[in-house]
């Protein structure tokens, strides 16, 4: 059994600010959504605290986080690469890459699973649920497998064979749909009518995953923090789907900023595959389908946009960035030539830097950092 931080207070609503318990609340603030307006809650703490430093990687923070202690394969304290040859050839200031491909599963989701489980545990549900088409699924089986919980999978056919194999090997179910949308229904119906927990977002429009994982995010920005004493980059480029990557790197500056740490805050910069945040940034309604094609970079595929998505690139004074599906497959070469094989969604890193020196958006002599969140040996080649 996972003991809750005691300075854990509660959650609080993105965009209205209401407090409410602590509890869970998969489907985000009742208050907005009774208006349509889904949006996801956060928790919020209360009271100082330290780092545990007879800890080692994510359980480092645990005092940070909404458990003390979790179920660890050994997640977080990911390196921070310094990629000179790349800073060189774009004249910047320096380059870095946050390399979370180094996780137990391979991606930065081994930073939420561990608050999912844990809370799964705690109040004694038996059943894990998640939608997804690769590196959710993929984390969450084997968490659940390393807590001896069920996992289901809820996927589509045409999923990558690769992660299917990883996947089933655990002994997590993979449950097909016919659509993407499907998902999301059938997730809804279990976890209303057998109390499956769900790890990920099933309403539409939708909100972030489960806020208990998306705090895991935070010590991604602990870790830049400590790693460069406190020399904060300009910007942090980060693939973005449902923002909750987005959302918890934010949350976790945003801590630093509280606790007087920093005074300068990075900008955070969202990579996606199709316009999405960027029309919403440029006044859409954040509940709008933006279709497009995204094939080449399911990971972060997908239609919709996000509140927290939003709010994390207001409140850092961010943007967002696209590159074109025919431009993938050189980014993955530029940035495997400079030692780093990353799957697709992660390559559009470079290509979006690319685009943002030409745009002047990102100067030289700036300091950046990308995440990359997964890497090329997860990719199934399609040519
Ligand atoms: C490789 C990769 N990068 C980025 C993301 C985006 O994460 P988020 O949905 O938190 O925005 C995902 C998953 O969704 C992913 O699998
Ligand atoms: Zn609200």
């Amino acid at each position: 059994m996972y003991k809750l931080n005691d300075r854990l207070k509660g959650f609080y609503c993105l965009r209205c600010g209401k407090k409410f318990d602590i509890d869970d609340y998969f489907t985000g603030c009742s208050f907005c959504s009774a208006d349509s307006f889904p949006v996801s809650l956060a928790p919020y703490y209360k009271g100082s605290c330290k780092i545990k430093n007879n800890k080692k990687r994510m359980l480092r923070y645990g005092n940070f986080l909404p458990y003390l202690e979790f179920p660890s394969l050994g997640e977080g304290g990911t390196p921070l690469i310094e990629a000179h040859r790349l800073a060189e050839k774009y004249n910047l200031k320096s380059l870095y890459i946050k390399n979370e491909f180094q996780n137990p599963t391979g991606s930065h989701k081994d930073r939420m699973s561990p608050f999912i489980i844990a809370r799964v545990l705690e109040i004694n549900r038996k059943i894990i649920s998640v939608a997804s088409s690769g590196n959710a699924g993929v984390s969450l089986a084997a968490y659940s497998a390393l807590a001896g919980l069920k996992c289901k999978v809820i996927s589509q056919r045409n999923m990558n064979p690769i992660w299917k194999r990883a996947i089933e090997t655990t002994g997590a179910e993979i449950i097909y749909t016919k659509t993407s949308q499907g998902r999301w229904d059938y997730m809804k119906e279990k976890v209303e009518k057998e109390d499956w927990y769900p790890a990920t977002n099933y309403i539409t429009p939708p909100i972030g995953s489960n806020p208990f994982g998306v705090e895991g995010y935070k010590t991604i920005s602990y870790e830049i923090y400590e790693d460069l004493q406190g020399e904060l980059p300009d910007w942090i480029l980060i693939p973005t789907s449902r923002g909750g990557l987005l959302w918890g790197i934010y949350k976790g500056f945003k801590d630093l900023e509280d606790m007087k740490k920093i005074e300068k805050f990075p900008r955070l910069i969202a990579v996606e595959p199709i316009e999405r945040i960027q029309r919403v940034l440029k006044g859409a309604d954040y509940r709008e389908n933006f279709p497009g094609d995204y094939a080449l970079t399911p990971s972060i595929g997908g239609t919709t946009v996000t509140y927290q998505s939003i709010e994390a690139i207001k409140n850092s004074k961010g943007c967002a960035i696209s590159v074109l599906q025919k431009k993938v497959y050189d980014n993955i070469k530029e940035l495997s030539s400079s030692g780093l094989y990353l799957e697709s969604s992660s390559a559009t890193l470079i290509g979006s830097l690319k685009k943002l020196l030409k745009q002047g958006v990102i100067s030289k002599n700036d300091c950046v950092v990308m995440i990359a969140t997964s890497s090329g040996y997860k990719d199934f080649p399609k040519v």
